[in-house]
């Protein structure tokens, strides 16, 4: 079995000037509001791994159910040698994908969360000792330099991340994705759908509250890395839908007026009871508007796939 290589792209203290500056902005705008990238603790890793087996979260049920039925397609279309896997987390899902990719010589997983790229990169060397794992520490939003593998490359962006980026952001990170990719490689990409308003909120408010946990974990990655004193118990969870936007909104709420202080940014943050900060947005999709934003990228969308509750679509696009 070959070890597990893991890369950080970055130096340490990138990802701490990168907090820093998100936390000094977003904090400081009217209304407030944090990218959902700081969620991924190691802590915060292991809620969003709950969140997947709570019963109100369908999604990663949903595109598992699609993987399962479609992943023989997906190699016999691309006839992978490498797989890259952007916000791999747990890589859980993947594994139905690497199964069925039988020429499949190196798999390059990327996440912020060092943690959960190395359980799952341990895990997955346990199952396939013959796989070159290169697990890379990386911002996908950032830009990526990968290394040198042998192709067709197929790159997968799994779960509905897609999702979490706002409109422009999207845009970007999906030019950024034609730039890896070689004539002919290709994109999996998982997107959640536009569905009844009552199902969405559920999924994103749950009965047990690990969804509360895992959006609160934002303010314990505040306080510990950048010596915050907020009290995570001053805010109530928030999930609602935006319909114009077609997006789920997590929000976290003050309980009462308060002032938070993050000295490392130099920063006294004051909320007024009620006052809200915006710390993700989960977009939901449709067949057209997929097909379009991977267009204006410059890829083509080849299968569209959804389970059998058309909850959730797995597509498969090509760079031409
Ligand atoms: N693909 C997995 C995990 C989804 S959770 C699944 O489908 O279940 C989102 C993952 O993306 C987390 O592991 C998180 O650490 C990672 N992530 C979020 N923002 C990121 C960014 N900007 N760059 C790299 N990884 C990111
Ligand atoms: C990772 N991402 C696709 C999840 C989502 O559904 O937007 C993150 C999440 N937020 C709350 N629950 C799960």
């Amino acid at each position: 079995m070959s070890p597990l290589t893991i890369t950080r792209t970055l130096p340490v203290d990138a990802t701490a000037a990168a907090l820093r500056a998100d936390v000094a902005d977003g904090l400081s705008r009217t209304p407030k509001q944090l990218p959902p990238k700081w969620f991924y603790d190691a802590r915060g890793s292991e809620l969003f791994e709950e969140i997947t087996r709570l019963p109100e979260y369908y999604p990663t049920r949903a595109e598992r159910e699609i993987l399962l039925t479609r992943s023989a397609h997906v190699a016999a279309a691309t006839g992978a040698r490498t797989l890259v896997e952007l916000g791999s987390g747990s890589s859980d899902k993947t594994r139905h994908l690497i199964g069925a990719l039988t020429g499949l010589h190196t798999y390059l997983p990327i996440d912020v969360s060092e943690s959960a790229l190395t359980a799952a990169g341990e895990a997955l060397l346990a199952e396939h000792p013959a796989l070159t794992v290169h697990a890379l520490v990386a911002d996908f939003q950032q830009g990526i330099a990968l290394p040198t593998t042998p192709g067709p490359r197929l790159l997968a962006f799994l779960g509905g991340t897609l999702g979490n980026l706002l409109p422009e952001e999207r845009a970007a990170f999906l030019r950024s994705v034609h730039a890896m990719l070689a004539p002919g490689d290709a994109l999996l990409l998982g997107t959640d759908l536009v569905k009844d308003e009552s199902t969405l909120v559920t999924a994103y408010d749950d009965a047990q509250g690990v969804t509360a946990a895992f959006n609160k974990n934002v303010l314990h990655v505040i306080n510990r890395e950048l010596d915050g004193d907020f009290d995570p118990e001053d805010f109530d969870h928030v999930a609602l839908w935006n319909a114009e936007q077609e997006w789920i909104e997590m929000r976290l709420r003050a309980r009462t007026d308060l002032t938070a202080k993050i000295p490392a940014v130099d920063l006294a943050v004051s909320f007024t009871q009620g006052e809200e900060v915006r710390t993700e947005v989960s977009a939901k999709f449709r067949e057209d508007g997929v097909r379009a934003e991977l267009a204006a990228a410059g890829l083509v969308l080849s299968q569209w796939w959804t389970d059998s509750a058309e909850r959730f679509a797995l597509s498969l696009s090509f760079r031409v």
